[in-house]
């Protein structure tokens, strides 16, 4: 069934938000070129996308380190398939970061030859959706969902930015072997930020001095990017994009919300989805704070 509305754009069996998205762009991205160093965070949508476009621009550029450079995150790590400041992507200094939640099939081919590195950060899916059923209540460019209830079955149907939840992760999982891939959760972020960071580095091939790497976990916590005007979002959001209501792009941050929204059932009723379509997946899902 064709899913397109006033708030979303299929294309190729996909769901772009429609009111950033340039026709155009879709249909010659698969085609972009692709240089060895570029770097693409890619996840499914509020899986903690602004948060790795915080940690790489604090690894890669000094001036964002030092904070003696002025710059969104959103320009430091534009993403691919909205371009929403029009920025030349042809133009802009190698190693370039990109950020993307497209599917593994939408994606430049250039990215199988290997050479360039996609971080893949992925969240559990419940904290997902209610991070995304908040997001979307709060963003006048998305759908807004009266319930829970509701929300839940756009969700698990995939009627929403991004798609199918299961089908992103999945895709990305089963094709890793044609991309130099590194997955990395939310959780594992939350729970060791400074071990997250190394990890990250070790995978970019990035080594920063003590001091550098205390800078970068400091100004990636939380508190320090809900204060911080380049790492958050609301000039462009509030400026650019335009809300409902007073929210927040950095709303909770935490592991496990999920469970002051879901009711019994219907945290029942995810988990046999859940079951159902992640048989045998192999990475770990973190669904509290307290799980080791
Ligand atoms: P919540 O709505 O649960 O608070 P995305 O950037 O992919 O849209 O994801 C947004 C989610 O990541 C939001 O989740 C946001 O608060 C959370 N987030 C952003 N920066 C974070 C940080 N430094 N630490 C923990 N969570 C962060």
């Amino acid at each position: 069934m064709d899913n397109t509305n006033e708030y979303l754009l299929k294309f190729k069996g996909y769901n772009f938000e429609k009111s950033i998205v340039d026709i155009k762009h879709l249909e010659t991205m698969e085609d972009f070129e692709i240089r060895d160093d570029d770097v693409f965070i890619i996840t499914y949508p509020k899986s903690g996308t602004v948060w790795t476009q915080q940690i790489l621009s604090l690894i890669y550029f000094e001036g964002h380190r030092n904070s003696t450079e002025n710059i969104e995150t959103i320009n430091r790590a534009p993403f691919f398939e909205y371009n929403i400041h029009n920025l030349d992507f042809v133009k802009m200094p190698s190693p370039r970061i990109f950020t993307s939640h497209l599917p593994y099939y939408l994606v430049p081919k250039g990215l199988k030859k290997k050479k360039a590195k996609i971080l893949y950060i992925y969240r559990n899916p419940k904290d997902v959706l209610v991070s995304f059923f908040h997001f979307s209540n709060w963003l006048i460019t998305l759908e807004a969902t009266d319930t829970i209830e509701h929300y839940l079955e756009k969700f698990l149907d995939g009627k929403v930015v991004g798609s199918c939840w299961f089908d992103h992760i999945r895709g990305w999982y089963e094709h890793k072997h044609d991309f130099n891939i590194m997955f990395l959760s939310y959780e594992d972020m939350k729970k060791d930020l400074r071990s997250s960071v190394l990890k990250i580095c070790g995978f970019l091939g990035k080594e920063l001095n003590e001091d550098d790497m205390d800078a970068v976990v400091r100004q990636a916590t939380f508190q320090n990017m809900k204060r911080d005007p380049r790492a958050n979002y609301d000039n462009v959001i509030r400026h650019e994009i335009g809300t409902r209501n007073n929210g927040y792009f950095l709303r909770k941050g935490t592991i496990g919300d999920w469970k002051r929204h879901l009711t019994v059932e219907q945290n029942e009723r995810f988990d046999m989805i859940f079951e159902s379509n992640m048989k045998k997946f192999p990475l770990k899902f973190i669904w509290d704070i307290n799980e080791e």
